[in-house]
């Protein structure tokens, strides 16, 4: 028989209940409308009145009349971005895309969202230097579910009134009591206008995963945090001191919308937050029709670092999401603890697994049954997934059941007719702890085997499942479901950029939702475990807050330097990806505050990389927010990669001779002067790296040198990657880029 496995990780990475919900929401007799967004240059020019009305005036040429056109629109960008949303008909769309001072029109889609101890493993001990005076000017926006205002992570004892360059605003909503002074916004955005059954129109977390993001970022110390005893510590975000401000536009059932997003971020950088953290998917491999793309290119622009997660879609090749190179993309990596349940069968075997299960037994030993045996009838195959309504109740009562994993849920299936708990039987997702609501744990086909042999070869097969322990492991490593390169959008620029820990962390949750979310489950916690690279996310936003709070007039390009040249390398050994599982590696905070030399970029850095990479005068348009720029009339950007990226990937394309990439870099010194730094190569096998001048020296701060790295590498085979590193090496500082050469997929 076929082990047939049906796992969706994202279900099992962010407790996340996706129903992906098709753009439709109308039909007329004769044309199904849907929703688009329709960007118009950034200087609204068009009419001499207010941008609104422009937009009106704009729909109102390919429409009957201004009040069809007042009707169709659902929001107007005016603050940061010069668009609408309206819903349209597909030949509506295509009639507005050809108008002149249209840039471009997308249809709306829904995207997916993909402590304590985390901070003290990656080197920001609670005793770190902190500069608190610039902290508590630090507002950090999350785009997420939502939020709990009364979590003891967001109350404001101690703190004075918001810093004055706030301009945002919160209210008060449905079961949502209001903001203070720590918790200084509290948004939310449901442009579509399709109620969700399952949320609140309100900034208000049903979810979970908002509360938990923006408390791993910058919740308040909390003593004595904990799930029912288990990861117990002091929780606390890296910015404690910061303020948050929280734009919910992901919805329990109905996911995250462009339009949404796209009012979000216009939202925080109008309010002024100094970071933005997204832990939500990306989608399309083009810029310019990736709302998450969209909306950080202008937080760029306006001085905002946006810091987002990779995706949960490992170990696939080429799996990595939110790629532009104006994003930070994070990693996933674990801890040195692991949860583990040992389970103890009637002949004295111990075997153990993995998962959350916060039950002592009652008894010493219940009975056991395999699903497959346990079934209403032999044929029906659900049983040995302990699928909903195939399991006989009275085949079940009373005992424990070996189940394999197809959806997650058996645990609930299992107790609601009367069952004591499951050992779940799962090759995959074995480095995350999930939660269940009762006796569980998860075991690997070896261990699933043993258990089914001793429950065929005794007549009264008994077995325990033990309350589950912290276990100390080996760290740090990737986990198996962050997402991997290369980069689907650019084949020149390294992504994820970094690592940070994203399995079993511990922060704050949501009071409405239950732990598991699945029905019949009664546990609820103020705090809970979540995995993903939705939590690594916030520990690298974190970061960039902190190393903000030191040095506030750091562009977005410079704080991502100092992050990644600091980056602890990670082993290739236990992280067979090396570069494309952890990019530049593992965060490491204290060093990333002074980081001696950066790479900055601006934004027509970034306008130089794409027309470089061919993008053109209307591919552009979007993200530059006109039809202005002239790809051929730009300096071009030089080099390989045509941007000052702090690392470096050569993409190996010949069959016979080798590929030579020559990149161009510019470092400014942000350390001390005057200072000298030597270069140090690594070059893997096959491959020469030879770097010009091997030595820079900086007489004052602010001072920029340029450099040259020729790098020339033999034909390799398809699908290989290999690394080295350039490291520029002072008597303080060590800046160090990864350097990936790789041979794509024919
Ligand atoms: C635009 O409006 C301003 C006042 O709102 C007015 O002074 C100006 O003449 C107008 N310009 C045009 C071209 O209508
Ligand atoms: C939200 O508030 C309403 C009215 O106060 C209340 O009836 C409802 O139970 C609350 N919902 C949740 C999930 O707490
Ligand atoms: C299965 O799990 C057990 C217990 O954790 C472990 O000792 C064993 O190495 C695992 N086997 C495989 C093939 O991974
Ligand atoms: C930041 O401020 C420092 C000192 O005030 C100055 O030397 C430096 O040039 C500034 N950097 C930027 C990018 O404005
Ligand atoms: C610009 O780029 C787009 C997308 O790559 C392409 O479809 C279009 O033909 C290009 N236009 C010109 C004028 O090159
Ligand atoms: C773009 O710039 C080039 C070089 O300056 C010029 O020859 C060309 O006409 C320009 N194209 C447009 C559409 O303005
Ligand atoms: C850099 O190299 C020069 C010349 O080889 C040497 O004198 C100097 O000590 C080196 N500096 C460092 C920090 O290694």
């Amino acid at each position: 028989m076929s082990r047939k496995k049906l796992i969706i990780p994202s279900i099992l990475l962010s407790n996340f209940l996706i129903f992906i919900l098709l753009g439709f929401s109308a039909a007329t007799e004769d044309e199904q409308k849907e929703f688009f967004i329709v960007y118009l240059g950034d200087e609204p020019v068009i009419n001499n009145v207010s941008a609104v009305q422009t937009h009106i005036d704009v729909l109102s040429s390919i429409k009957r009349s201004d009040l069809e056109a007042k009707e169709s629109i659902i929001y107007s960008y005016t603050k940061i971005f010069n668009a609408f949303a309206a819903k349209l008909s597909k030949e509506e769309a295509r009639k507005l895309a050809l108008l002149d001072e249209v840039l471009s029109v997308f249809p709306n889609r829904y995207h997916k969202l993909h402590t304590t101890k985390s901070w003290d493993f990656i080197g920001l001990p609670i005793t770190a230097k902190r500069n608190l005076k610039m902290e508590r000017n630090i507002v950090v926006g999350l785009l997420d579910t939502g939020i709990t205002p009364q979590s003891e992570s967001f109350k404001d004892d101690g703190f004075g009134p918001p810093p004055r360059k706030w301009r945002g605003t919160c209210g008060h909503y449905a079961n949502f009591s209001g903001c203070n002074n720590k918790l200084v916004g509290a948004r939310y955005f449901k442009l579509d206008g399709n109620p969700d059954p399952s949320d609140i129109l309100s900034p208000v977390d049903v979810d979970g995963h908002g509360t938990h993001t923006s408390s791993t970022l910058a919740g308040n110390l909390v003593p004595d945090a904990s799930l029912f005893g288990l990861a117990r510590g002091t929780a606390r975000g890296a910015v404690p001191d910061a303020r948050v401000a929280m734009y919910k536009v992901c919805w329990v059932s109905s996911g995250c919308s462009d339009m949404d997003l796209l009012a979000a971020f216009e939202a925080a950088i109008h309010d002024g937050v100094d970071v933005i953290s997204i832990s939500i998917g990306g989608m399309s491999a083009d810029y310019a029709s990736n709302a998450i793309a969209i909306g950080a290119f202008h937080a760029m622009k306006n001085g905002i670092i946006t810091v987002a997660s990779g995706g949960n879609d490992g170990p696939s090749s080429s799996s990595v999401a939110n790629h532009a190179p104006w994003l930070l993309t994070v990693a996933a990596s674990g801890i040195d603890r692991e949860f583990r349940s040992k389970v103890e069968l009637g002949n004295g075997k111990i075997v153990s697994g993995i998962g959350v299960n916060t039950f002592e037994p009652k008894q010493k030993l219940y009975p056991i049954v395999s699903g497959a045996d346990a079934g209403y009838s032999r044929s029906d195959d659900g049983a040995r997934f302990c699928a909903d309504g195939s399991l006989d109740p009275k085949k079940v009562k009373g005992k424990l059941v070996l189940c394999e994993l197809e959806v997650w849920g058996a645990d609930s299936v299992v107790k609601e007719i009367g069952g004591k708990g499951i050992i779940l039987e799962s090759e995959q997702y074995l480095d995350a702890a999930r939660i269940f609501m009762a006796p569980a744990t998860v075991v690997n086909a070896t261990v699933s085997d043993t258990v089914n042999n001793y429950i065929h070869s005794t007549k009264s097969p008994s077995a325990v499942i033990y309350r589950t322990q912290e276990v100390k492991v080996p760290a740090p490593f990737i986990a198996s479901f962050s997402s991997r390169g290369p980069n689907p959008g650019s084949e020149r620029i390294l992504k994820p950029d970094v690592a940070a820990p994203g399995i079993d962390i511990l922060a704050s949750y949501t009071p409405l939702r239950s732990l598991t979310g699945l029905k019949g489950d009664t546990q609820h916690s103020r705090f809970s475990l979540m995995s993903g690279t939705s939590m690594a996310c916030p520990h690298v936003a974190g970061v960039a807050a902190y190393i903000k709070s030191f040095h506030p007039n750091w562009t977005a390009a410079a704080i991502k330097s100092a992050i990644l040249t600091t980056a602890k390398p990670m082993s290739s050994r236990v992280n067979n990806d090396a570069e494309f599982a952890h990019g530049a590696g593992q965060v490491n905070p204290e060093k990333a505050r002074n980081p001696g030399l950066v790479y900055d970029m601006d934004e027509m850095s970034y306008i130089q990389f794409l027309c470089h990479e061919g993008y053109n005068r209307s591919s552009l348009a979007v993200l530059v927010g006109s039809k202005s720029v002239n790809c051929s009339s730009l300096l071009p950007g030089i080099g390989y990669d045509a941007l000052n990226y702090p690392t470096m990937q050569l993409s190996v394309k010949k069959k016979q001779e080798p590929t030579v990439g020559v990149f161009v870099r510019t470092v400014t010194n942000v350390g001390p002067s005057p200072s000298i730094y030597n270069a140090t190569i690594r070059a893997p096998r096959g491959v020469d790296i030879v770097v010009k001048p091997m030595s820079l020296s900086f007489s004052r701060s602010s001072q920029k040198r340029s450099f040259k790295v020729v790098i020339k590498a033999k034909p390799m085979p398809s699908s290989q990657m290999l690394s080295g590193s350039l490291v520029w090496k002072s008597n303080r500082h060590i800046v160090r880029s990864p350097i990936v050469i790789f041979k794509p997929l024919d």
